[in-house]
């Protein structure tokens, strides 16, 4: 029996590839795996245990054992349950970013989230999100797409999103954070987000929600 399909979309903080995976998934009645959830519920598990963001075996372990349950709510609206309780807001605080960005940096971590990322994977196919969906969790991927947009939009993006969440934020604390998690995904030895060798460059600043979508839809078709 040959694997389900994998479209495989990597990207730095900002450049919409949770709307853009949702979207696809969406249309072509695919699972979606949003993969940055997985780091950051294991740094808010780890907040809340009390743990230190530097030890590695124990954020494993956390890892390993994650008791995480992916849904929607009544506006379709994506939403997650940690040991039961709805921890969808604090998951998205720029906060839980940051933390999720140094746990992501340490391989017994990468490690633990293998296999929970690659149970994702069932027929029809899946819309994988993330960092390294198409250089590491879904090598053989069918389709990788490395999305982009500049720095300014990215920032720009994450401030409307959060503040649509309720979330207060400034505009330039959210650059400066996103710059700073950006270079520390991109510069950490394990792991570090860059586009594969086989992956399709899509920079999406200036695009709308639909014109991405339907690029990458038209690549899944090919
Ligand atoms: O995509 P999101 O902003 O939710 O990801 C949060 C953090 O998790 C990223 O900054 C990155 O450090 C880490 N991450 C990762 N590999 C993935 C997805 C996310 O290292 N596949």
């Amino acid at each position: 029996m040959s694997a389900a399909p994998v479209i495989a979309i990597d990207g730095p903080s900002g450049s919409g590839k949770g709307t853009i995976a949702r979207r696809v998934a969406d249309a072509l009645g695919y699972h979606l795996l949003d993969s940055g959830a997985l780091y950051r519920l294991t740094a808010l598990a780890a907040r809340r245990r009390g743990v230190e963001l530097d030890d590695a075996a124990a954020l494993a372990d956390i890892a390993r054992g994650l008791d995480v349950m992916f849904g929607s709510d009544a506006d379709g609206e994506e939403q997650i349950w940690l040991d039961g309780e709805d921890v969808t807001a604090e998951l998205r605080t720029e906060e839980t970013g940051a933390g999720a960005s140094r746990v992501a940096a340490l391989q017994p971590v990468r490690k633990a989230l293998l296999d929970l990322q690659r149970a994702f994977r069932k027929p029809p196919g899946l819309v994988a999100d993330g960092r390294d969906m198409g250089t590491q969790v879904f090598a053989d991927a069918g389709l990788k797409v490395f999305l982009t947009a500049s720095a300014a939009e990215r920032a720009e993006r994450r401030y409307k999103q959060l503040k649509g969440k309720g979330i207060g934020v400034s505009l330039a604390a959210l650059s400066r954070e996103i710059e700073a998690r950006d270079r520390r995904d991109a510069e950490r030895t394990v792991a570090p987000l860059r586009p594969a060798d086989d992956a399709r460059m899509l920079d999406s600043s200036g695009l709308s929600i639909d014109e991405v979508t339907n690029i990458v839809l038209d690549w899944a078709r090919e």
